[in-house]
C-alpha cells in the first residue's frame, strides 16, 4: 500500500496498491513531455494573471519556478516519482516544493484532462515539424542522385517484369515526389494538431473567466477548441499524425524493397556501401542489405501504432477516459522509428553506387522496345491493335532466335510487315525510346529536367515552404 495521493487523495482512506500504482503510472514514459507541459503551464499562469484570477506577481513566481523545474530536469537532478503518476503531477509537485503555497494556484481553472492534451499537442506538433525537416532532407538526397543520373537508363517494370526503358533519374524522382507529398500531408496535419484544448477543463468548461485564445497565441498555436468535451476526449489529431508516419514509412519501405532486389547479383544494379550492409557469420562472400530489410520490417510497428490508437479510441464514451493514457507510447515509438529511418535512408540514398552499365545492359533483355515497334507501325498508318499483334509476332520470332528485337534483319521485319524500313533500328534504340517520352511527367530528359527544377524550387522554399532551406543549407 502506498501513501495517499496528495493531489486527489482527499476522499481516500488509503493509497493504491503497489501493483496498481505501477500499473497506472505514466511518468516513466510521459516525462518526455516535460518541456511542453512546462510551456503550457507557464502560458496558463500568465493568462490567469491577465484575467485577474491570480496576481501578476504570483504568475511571475509560477513562471520562474517552472523554469527552475525545467533546469532541474535538464541537468538530471530532478527526482521523478512514480507515485505522482505522471509528468504533470511530478512537475506541479516539485513546483510547489520550490515556490510554496502559490504553486497550488497553478491548476486554477484547469484539469489534467485539458492539460495532458495541450502538452501532447505541443509535443506532437514539434515532432511533426522535425519529421518534415528530415523528410525534406531525404527528398533532397533523392534529387541530388537524380541530377547525377539523368543519362542512365534501366528497365522500368510493371508486375516486376521488364516493361519500357526509363531514366534512372526519373525512377529516383518518383520517390522524391512521394516524399514531397508526405511533407505536405504533415504540414496540413499540423494545422489541426496545433489547436489548443486549454480551457476545456475536465470536460464541461469552467466558471473562471479564462481567455483560451490568448493562451493559444502565446504558444504559437493555430486556434482553440470549439467544444470542451471534444477537446479532452478526441485524439484524431494523433491518428492523423500516425497515418502521416505510416505513409512515409510505406514509401521508405518500397524503396528498401528495390534496394534489396537491385543489390542481388541477378540484378546487380546497386552496390551497397559498406557502411549500410552487413556480412554473414558463416558465408564469407555475403554482403547483405540488412539495413533496408530492417527498415522494411519496422513499417509493421508503425502501422501497429496507428491501429493501436484507433482501437483504443473506438469504444470510448465521452469524455476523458483513462484509456487515453495509452496514446503516448504509440507516438513515442513511431517518432523514434520514423526519425531514425529517415536519417538512415538519407545516408543510404546518398551513399549507394548505381551500376549504370548493368542497368543499360539489362535493357537488352525483356523486349523493352516492343512498344516502340508498335508505335512505329502506327506511324506508318497501321491501326494500333494490328500493330500490337504484328509486334507480338516480332517478339515471338526474336525470342525463338534468342535475340533482342533490334537484331532481327530487315528481311525478317519485312516478312512481318512490308512497310518496316531501315529507320526502324533508330526507333528501337533504348535511349531514343526514353528521349521520346516528353509528355507531362514522362521519363524524357526535358520532363526530367523540369521535375528537377520544380523539386529544387520547392526545397528552396519558393513554393510555400517556411523552414526548408535553413534546415538544408
Ligand atoms: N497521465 C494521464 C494521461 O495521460 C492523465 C490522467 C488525467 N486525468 C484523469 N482523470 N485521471 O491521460
Amino acid at each position: 500500500m502506498l501513501m495517499k495521493n496528495t493531489s486527489w487523495g482527499g476522499r481516500f482512506n488509503q493509497g493504491p496498491e503497489e501493483t496498481v500504482a505501477a500499473y497506472t503510472e505514466s511518468e516513466s514514459f510521459d516525462r518526455a513531455l516535460y518541456l511542453h507541459d512546462i510551456r503550457g503551464s507557464q502560458a496558463h499562469a500568465r493568462m490567469l494573471a491577465r484575467q485577474g484570477i491570480i496576481a501578476a506577481g504570483e504568475a511571475e513566481t509560477l513562471v520562474q519556478g517552472l523554469e527552475k523545474v525545467k533546469e532541474e530536469i535538464e541537468s538530471g537532478n530532478f527526482v521523478w516519482q512514480a507515485s505522482l503518476e505522471d509528468v504533470h503531477m511530478n512537475i506541479e509537485s516539485r513546483l510547489t516544493a520550490l515556490v510554496g503555497n502559490v504553486g497550488k494556484k497553478l491548476h486554477t481553472g484547469r484539469s489534467r484532462n485539458d492539460q495532458v492534451c495541450l502538452s501532447f499537442r505541443l509535443f506532437v506538433s514539434d515532432h511533426l515539424r522535425q519529421w518534415q525537416t528530415l523528410t525534406v532532407r531525404l527528398v533532397n538526397a533523392f534529387l541530388q542522385r537524380a541530377v547525377e543520373h539523368q543519362g542512365a537508363i534501366l528497365p522500368g517494370c510493371t508486375h516486376l517484369q521488364p516493361a519500357q526503358p526509363i531514366s534512372l533519374a526519373h525512377h529516383l524522382l518518383a520517390y522524391a515526389w512521394m516524399l514531397k507529398r508526405d511533407v505536405e500531408r504533415m504540414e496540413d496535419c499540423e494545422k489541426r494538431v496545433r489547436i489548443s484544448p486549454l480551457g476545456a477543463a475536465a470536460l464541461a468548461g469552467t466558471t473562471y473567466p479564462l481567455d483560451p485564445q490568448s493562451v493559444a497565441r502565446d504558444l504559437g498555436m493555430n486556434g482553440v477548441f470549439s467544444n470542451s468535451m471534444d477537446a479532452v476526449a478526441d485524439r484524431d489529431f494523433l491518428a492523423e499524425t500516425l497515418f502521416c508516419a505510416s505513409c512515409t514509412m510505406m514509401h521508405l519501405s518500397r524503396f528498401c524493397e528495390e534496394i534489396i532486389l537491385w543489390a542481388n547479383p541477378a540484378f546487380g544494379f546497386v552496390l551497397l556501401p559498406d557502411g549500410y550492409a552487413t556480412g554473414s557469420s558463416i558465408m564469407p562472400q555475403k554482403k547483405n542489405p540488412d539495413v533496408a530489410e530492417l527498415m522494411r520490417g519496422k513499417v509493421g510497428r508503425v502501422y501497429g501504432d496507428l491501429i493501436t490508437l484507433l482501437t483504443t479510441l473506438k469504444g470510448l464514451p465521452l469524455a476523458y477516459n483513462r484509456d487515453l493514457q495509452e496514446d503516448k507510447e504509440p507516438f513515442l515509438d513511431t517518432d523514434a522509428t520514423l526519425s531514425a529511418s529517415l536519417q538512415v535512408m538519407e545516408g543510404m540514398v546518398s551513399a549507394l553506387t548505381f551500376n549504370t552499365e548493368r542497368m543499360r545492359a539489362a535493357c537488352k533483355s525483356g523486349f523493352l522496345n516492343a512498344t516502340e515497334l508498335a508505335d512505329y507501325l502506327v506511324g506508318k498508318g497501321v491501326p494500333f491493335r494490328e500493330a500490337h499483334h504484328i509486334t507480338g509476332n516480332a517478339v515471338a520470332m526474336a525470342e525463338q532466335q534468342n535475340k533482342p528485337l533490334e537484331e532481327l534483319t530487315l528481311a525478317e521485319f519485312h516478312s512481318l510487315h512490308p512497310d518496316i524500313d531501315e529507320d526502324v533500328y533508330a526507333v528501337l534504340d533504348y535511349e531514343a525510346a526514353v528521349q521520346r517520352r516528353e509528355t507531362q511527367g514522362g521519363t524524357g530528359p526535358v520532363s526530367v529536367r523540369n521535375q528537377i527544377s520544380a523539386l529544387h524550387d520547392w526545397i528552396t522554399g519558393s513554393m510555400g515552404g517556411n523552414m526548408r532551406m535553413e534546415n538544408l543549407l
